[in-house]
C-alpha cells in the first residue's frame, strides 16, 4: 500500500513513516482476533492449570467448606468473602494454624470474632503450609468474584471447567468486531491525512494552496480510490468473497435442512407420539415394509378422531376431508432428488437403524421438521461409520465370516457396498 510522496521534501521523513504507521495499524488490526483469541484463551487455561486457586479449591472443600462459605453468607463461621482484605496474610496464616493461640494473645480482632461467634472454636490446621493457605485464600477470592462458577464448584459439579471449553462468548465477538470497526476507522484517517499531508508538500507550491478543506480532501479520496494496489486489492477481497459465497452457496442448492413448513392441519408428533406414545408404524405403515414410509391416510385419523375431540375446528377438517372425499393436502418435507434411491425398510427392519437417527427426535416436535442435510456425504458418512446389523440375520453369515479372516474391524456398511454409486443411484 505504497501512498507517493514527493522526494527532497522535509515532510519526507514524517509520510515515510505515516506509511509505516498505516502498515502498522493494518497488521495490528489483522492480527488482533488472534492476539485476543490467544489471550483469552491462556486466561482461561490458567485457572484450571493446576496453579494455587485449584489446589486452594481442593483444600478449601475438604477442610473449610462445612464451616465456611465464599461468599459473605454465615454458615458456622464468617462468609470468607473480603476475609483477606480484612486482616493481613501472616495474621490469616496464624489463625488457620491455631485460632486459639491468636485468640489467647489478645488480638482485639480475633477477640471480639470469637465471641461474636459466642465462643465456637474453629478447627486448627498446624499441617497446612504457607503457600497452603494462601493457595485457600487465591481460591476464596477468585470465588468470591465470580459468583456463578462458585455456586456450581460448591454443589461438586465441575461447571467452571466445563465453561472454559467453550468457545468465545457473543460479547467477545462483538468487542473484537468493535475492535476492529475502530480500527478500519482510524486507518481510513490515517489514509486521509497522510494524503492530505502528501498533497500538500506536492502542490506546496501550485497556484491554489487555499484550495477549501473539503475538495482536497475529496481529491485525496479519489486518489486513494485511484491508487492501483488499493484498487486491485479491494477487487480481489471482493472476488474472494464472492466465489466463498457462491463455493457455499452451489453445495445448499436443494439442502432443506431445518425445513419446517405449516400444514393444513396443526398435528402434533409431540402430542401424538410424544405424550400419547402412538407407535410410528400405526401412521407411518410403510416403514418396516418397503421404500416409503407412508403418511398415514384421513382413514387412520379417523380410528381415534371417529370419538376424541370431534367438535374441535382442527379436527372438523379432517371430517372435511372425508366428507369431500379429498386427501389432506400435507406439505411433503423430506424429498430426495429422483436420482437417488432411498429404502425405509432397508434401514429401518434389516438395519435396525432407529427413527431418531435420520429424522431428530420427532416425538418432541410440535411441527415437523427435516433435522439432517439428505445430502449424499450425509449418507456415505453412516455407511463408512455404521456396523451392519448382523445379529439373527442368516443372510450376513457367510459375509461375516469371510470378512471377519481379512479384517479385524467389524463389518461396516461401506464393506458390503454402502459405497457403490449402483446402490443409491438408478
Ligand atoms: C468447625 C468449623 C470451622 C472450620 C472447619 C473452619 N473454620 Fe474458620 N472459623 C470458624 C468460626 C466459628 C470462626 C469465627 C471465629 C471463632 O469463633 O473462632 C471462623 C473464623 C475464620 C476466619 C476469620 C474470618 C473473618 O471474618 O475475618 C477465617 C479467615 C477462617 N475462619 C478461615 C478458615 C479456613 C481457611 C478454614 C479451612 C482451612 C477454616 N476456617 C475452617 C469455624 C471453622
Ligand atoms: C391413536 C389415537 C389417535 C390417532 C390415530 C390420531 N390422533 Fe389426533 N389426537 C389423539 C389424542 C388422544 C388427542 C388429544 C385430545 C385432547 O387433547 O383431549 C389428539 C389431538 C389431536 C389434535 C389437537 C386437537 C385440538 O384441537 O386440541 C389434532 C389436530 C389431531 N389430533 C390431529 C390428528 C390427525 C390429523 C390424525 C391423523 C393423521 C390424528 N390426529 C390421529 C389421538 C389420536
Ligand atoms: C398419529 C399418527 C402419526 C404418528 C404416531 C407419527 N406420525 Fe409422523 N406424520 C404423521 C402425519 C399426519 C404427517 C404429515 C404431517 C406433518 O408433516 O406433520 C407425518 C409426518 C412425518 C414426517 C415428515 C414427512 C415428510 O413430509 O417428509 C416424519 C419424518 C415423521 N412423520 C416421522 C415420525 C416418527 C419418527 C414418528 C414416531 C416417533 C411418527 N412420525 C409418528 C402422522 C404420524
Ligand atoms: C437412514 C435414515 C432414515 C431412517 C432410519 C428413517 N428415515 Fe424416514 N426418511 C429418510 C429419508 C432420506 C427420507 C426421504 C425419502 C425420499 O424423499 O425419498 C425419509 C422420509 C420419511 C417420510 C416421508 C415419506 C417418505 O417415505 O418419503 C416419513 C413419514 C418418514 N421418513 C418416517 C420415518 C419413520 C417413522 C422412521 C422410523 C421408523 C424413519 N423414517 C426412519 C431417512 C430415514
Ligand atoms: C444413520 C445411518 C444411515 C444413514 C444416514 C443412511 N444409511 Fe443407508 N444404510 C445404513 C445401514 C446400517 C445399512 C445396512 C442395512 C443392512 O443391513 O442391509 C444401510 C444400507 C443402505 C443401502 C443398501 C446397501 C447394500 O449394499 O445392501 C442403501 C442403498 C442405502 N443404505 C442408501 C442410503 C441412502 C440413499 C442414504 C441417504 C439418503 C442413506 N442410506 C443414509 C445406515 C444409514
Ligand atoms: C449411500 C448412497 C449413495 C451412494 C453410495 C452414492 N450416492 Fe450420489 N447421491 C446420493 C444422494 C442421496 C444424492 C442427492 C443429494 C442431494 O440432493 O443433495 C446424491 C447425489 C449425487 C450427485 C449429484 C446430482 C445432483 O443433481 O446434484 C452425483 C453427481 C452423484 N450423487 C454421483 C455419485 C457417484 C459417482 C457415486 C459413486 C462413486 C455416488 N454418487 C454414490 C446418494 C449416494
Amino acid at each position: 500500500m505504497y501512498i507517493p510522496f514527493p522526494k527532497n521534501s522535509k515532510f519526507c521523513s514524517f509520510i515515510k513513516c505515516s506509511n509505516r504507521i498505516v502498515a502498522l495499524v493494518l497488521a495490528i488490526m489483522l492480527s488482533t482476533p488472534v492476539l485476543l483469541r490467544a489471550q483469552d484463551s491462556t486466561a482461561a487455561a490458567a485457572p484450571a492449570g493446576g496453579g494455587d486457586v485449584a489446589k486452594g479449591e481442593s483444600l478449601f472443600k475438604n477442610n473449610c467448606a462445612q464451616c465456611h462459605a465464599v461468599t459473605d453468607e454465615r454458615v458456622v463461621g464468617p462468609g470468607l468473602k473480603g476475609a483477606t482484605s480484612r486482616q493481613d496474610m501472616p495474621w490469616l496464616i496464624k489463625w488457620v494454624r491455631n485460632s486459639q493461640a491468636v485468640i489467647a494473645s489478645g488480638d482485639p480482632y480475633a477477640v471480639k470474632l470469637y465471641n461474636e461467634y459466642s465462643k465456637a472454636q474453629m478447627t486448627s490446621f498446624p499441617n497446612l503450609s504457607e503457600d497452603d493457605i494462601k493457595s485457600i485464600f487465591a481460591y476464596v477470592d477468585q470465588a468470591a468474584t465470580a459468583p456463578a462458577p462458585t455456586a456450581a464448584a460448591a454443589g461438586g459439579a465441575p461447571a467452571a471447567t466445563g465453561a472454559a471449553d467453550s468457545g468465545p462468548s457473543d460479547l467477545f465477538m462483538i468487542v473484537v468486531v468493535a475492535l476492529v470497526v475502530v480500527m478500519l476507522l482510524v486507518l481510513g484517517v490515517l489514509l486521509v491525512i497522510v494524503s492530505l499531508l502528501s498533497k500538500a508538500v506536492a502542490g506546496g507550491t501550485e497556484a491554489a494552496p487555499k484550495a477549501d478543506f473539503m475538495t482536497r480532501l475529496s481529491t485525496s479520496l479519489k486518489n486513494f480510490a485511484m491508487d492501483s494496489s488499493i484498487r486491485s486489492a479491494t477487487i480481489w477481497v471482493f472476488a474472494l468473497l464472492v466465489l466463498k459465497a457462491t463455493i457455499d452457496g452451489a453445495f445448499n442448492v436443494g439442502v432443506q435442512q431445518g425445513y419446517a413448513p405449516k400444514q393444513p392441519i396443526s398435528f402434533s408428533h409431540k402430542l401424538h407420539a410424544g405424550e400419547y406414545k402412538i407407535d410410528c408404524n400405526y401412521c407411518h405403515t410403510g416403514v418396516n415394509r418397503g421404500k416409503s414410509a407412508h403418511i398415514p391416510s384421513a382413514n387412520i385419523c379417523m380410528n381415534c378422531h371417529g370419538v376424541i375431540k370431534k367438535e374441535s375446528p382442527e379436527i372438523q377438517k379432517i371430517y372435511t376431508s372425508i366428507e369431500k372425499n379429498q386427501p389432506i393436502e400435507w406439505v411433503r418435507v423430506h424429498n430426495l432428488p429422483d436420482l437417488a434411491y432411498f429404502n425405509h425398510a432397508q434401514h429401518v427392519n434389516v438395519g435396525g437403524v432407529e427413527c431418531e437417527n435420520c429424522h431428530g427426535d420427532v416425538a418432541q416436535m410440535e411441527v415437523i421438521q427435516q433435522r439432517s442435510s439428505l445430502t449424499m456425504g450425509w449418507c456415505i458418512d453412516c455407511h463408512r461409520k455404521t456396523e451392519v446389523n448382523t445379529k439373527d440375520n442368516q443372510y450376513y453369515d457367510k459375509l461375516v465370516q469371510l470378512h471377519g479372516s481379512e479384517s479385524k474391524e467389524a463389518l461396516k456398511v461401506a464393506d458390503i457396498g454402502g459405497l457403490e454409486c449402483s446402490k443409491c443411484h438408478y
